[in-house]
C-alpha cells in the first residue's frame, strides 16, 4: 500500500490535499467524531449545537466557552503531514491544500496555497467595527471578547448555519478539478459542502488515508486505513 502511495506521489505532476480534523490528531488536537473526539464529550448542551450560528446568537457566553476549551490548541505544532505537504508544494509537484480545520498549522508548516473551507482561528473580527483581533485576544479574554468600540469579536471561523465563502469554494473547486491526484485524509467526510467537493476530481490517483473506514471507502482506488503524519513521513 505505501509503496502504492509513493508511486503515486513520484509519477502525478498535479497534486491536491483535502483534509479534516484527523490531520491535526498527531499536533495534540482532538477531531470531532472519533471515540474520543470533540462531539462525544458530555456537555451541558450537545456539543455539535454548540458550534451553530443560533446557539452563538442565543447562547454567546457559553458558545466562548466552549470554543476556548474545546475548539481551540494553542500549544499544538504542524507534524509531519503538515511538513510532507509543504515539501510537495515546494517541489511544485503539490499545488493546493484543502482543510476544514481552523488552526492554521498548514501555513505554519510552510504551506502557501490554502484553501481554509470553515475559516481559521487566528482571524477574529469585531462584529461593529470589522477591526481584527488575533487568535490571543479571543483566546485568553474571559466571557464574551470585546473590541474597544464595545462590539462582539467573532472568531472567522464558518459555524453551522453559516456559509462557506464563494472564493475560497471556487478555488478548491478549481484545483480538485485540475488536479491527477488528489489525497484526502483525516476527514470523516460527512460534512457537505465540504465532503461534496470531492465529486469534482476527475483524475486518476484518488486516495483515502483515514484512521477509521468512512461511508466512502469505496469510491477511492487506494484506501490505507493508518495515521496520515506517519504514513505521509514514510513518502
Ligand atoms: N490520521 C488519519 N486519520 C485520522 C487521524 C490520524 N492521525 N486521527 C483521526 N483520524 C480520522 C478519524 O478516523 C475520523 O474519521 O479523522 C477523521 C476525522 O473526522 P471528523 O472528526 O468528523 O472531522 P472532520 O471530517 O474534519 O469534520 C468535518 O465537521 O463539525 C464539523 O466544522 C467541523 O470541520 C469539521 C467538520
Amino acid at each position: 500500500m505505501l509503496k502504492k502511495l509513493a508511486e503515486m506521489i513520484k509519477t502525478s505532476e498535479n497534486i491536491v490535499f483535502f483534509g479534516g480534523a484527523g490531520v491535526s490528531c498527531e499536533s495534540g488536537c482532538k477531531d470531532f467524531r472519533s471515540a474520543d473526539g470533540i462531539y462525544k464529550m458530555n456537555y451541558k448542551y450537545p456539543p455539535e449545537s454548540v458550534l451553530s450560528h443560533s446557539f452563538f446568537e442565543m447562547h454567546t457566553e457559553d458558545f466562548y466557552d466552549f470554543y476556548r476549551k474545546y475548539l481551540c490548541f494553542p500549544d499544538a505544532k504542524p507534524n509531519a503531514a503538515h511538513y510532507k505537504l509543504a515539501e510537495l508544494e515546494k517541489s511544485g509537484k503539490l499545488k493546493a491544500v484543502i482543510t476544514q480545520n481552523v488552526d492554521g498549522l498548514h501555513q505554519l508548516a510552510g504551506s502557501k496555497c490554502v484553501y481554509e473551507l470553515h475559516g481559521s482561528a487566528l482571524r477574529n473580527y469585531c462584529m461593529k467595527c470589522g477591526k481584527f483581533h488575533d487568535f490571543d485576544f479571543v483566546y485568553k479574554s474571559s466571557g464574551i471578547p470585546k473590541c474597544e468600540c464595545g462590539g462582539i469579536v467573532k472568531p472567522d471561523v464558518v459555524l453551522y448555519e453559516e456559509s462557506l465563502n464563494n472564493d475560497i469554494i471556487e478555488g478548491a473547486v478549481n484545483a480538485i478539478a485540475n488536479a491527477d491526484m488528489l489525497i484526502v485524509a483525516g476527514t470523516s467526510l460527512t460534512v457537505y459542502p465540504a465532503a461534496g467537493l470531492i465529486r469534482y476530481f476527475k483524475g486518476k490517483n484518488l486516495v483515502l488515508i483515514n484512521k477509521d473506514a468512512t461511508a466512502m471507502d469505496e469510491k477511492f482506488g487506494l484506501v490505507i486505513h493508518g495515521k496520515v503524519g506517519e504514513i505521509l513521513s514514510k513518502m
